[in-house]
């Protein structure tokens, strides 16, 4: 398989904190997928910190997979369709429903993800294989 996209995202988790403490639910419910909502639960139920960093390394996910497919965030690729759990090893991996599965089967795509966190900047990179 080639690799046919890339896609790079910075996100600063303290912006995030910032929305969360001001918008709370509402910005937590347009971000993340059902799974990715429990597991933020989780999370922010440890700390209100970690509950935001989960926030930021999913929006920063996001907005990389909408540059490597070339679709952006919000056309294809809607913030609910495409959820980035983390595996048994703790490795991050795709969740994807909706248009954005079938566009995914229909071509053969496979997508892979990796996050990095700091207290002051996450970071996601997504490849995109087809044939
Ligand atoms: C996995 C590991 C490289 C992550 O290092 P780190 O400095 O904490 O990583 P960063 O802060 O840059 O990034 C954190 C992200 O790494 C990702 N990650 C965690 N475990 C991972 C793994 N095994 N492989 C790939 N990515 C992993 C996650 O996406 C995490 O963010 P998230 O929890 O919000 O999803 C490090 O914890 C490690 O080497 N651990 C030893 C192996 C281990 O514990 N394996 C689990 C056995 S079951």
């Amino acid at each position: 398989m080639a690799i046919v996209g890339i896609g790079l995202d910075l996100c600063d988790p303290q912006r995030v904190a910032r929305v969360l403490a001001r918008r709370g639910a509402a910005f937590v419910q347009r971000v993340l997928g059902p799974a990715e909502r429990d597991e933020y639960a989780r999370r922010s139920a440890a700390s209100p910190q970690r509950g935001a960093h989960y926030v930021a390394t999913r929006f920063a996910a996001k907005e990389a997979l909408g540059k490597a497919l070339g679709s952006g965030v919000a056309g294809l690729v809607a913030w609910h369709d495409c959820e980035c759990l983390n595996g048994p090893s703790g490795a991050p991996q795709w969740h994807c429903h909706g248009e954005l599965a079938r566009h995914i089967a229909q071509r053969g795509l496979r997508l892979h993800v990796s996050l990095s966190d700091e207290r002051s900047l996450v970071a996601a990179m997504v490849v995109v294989e087809g044939g």
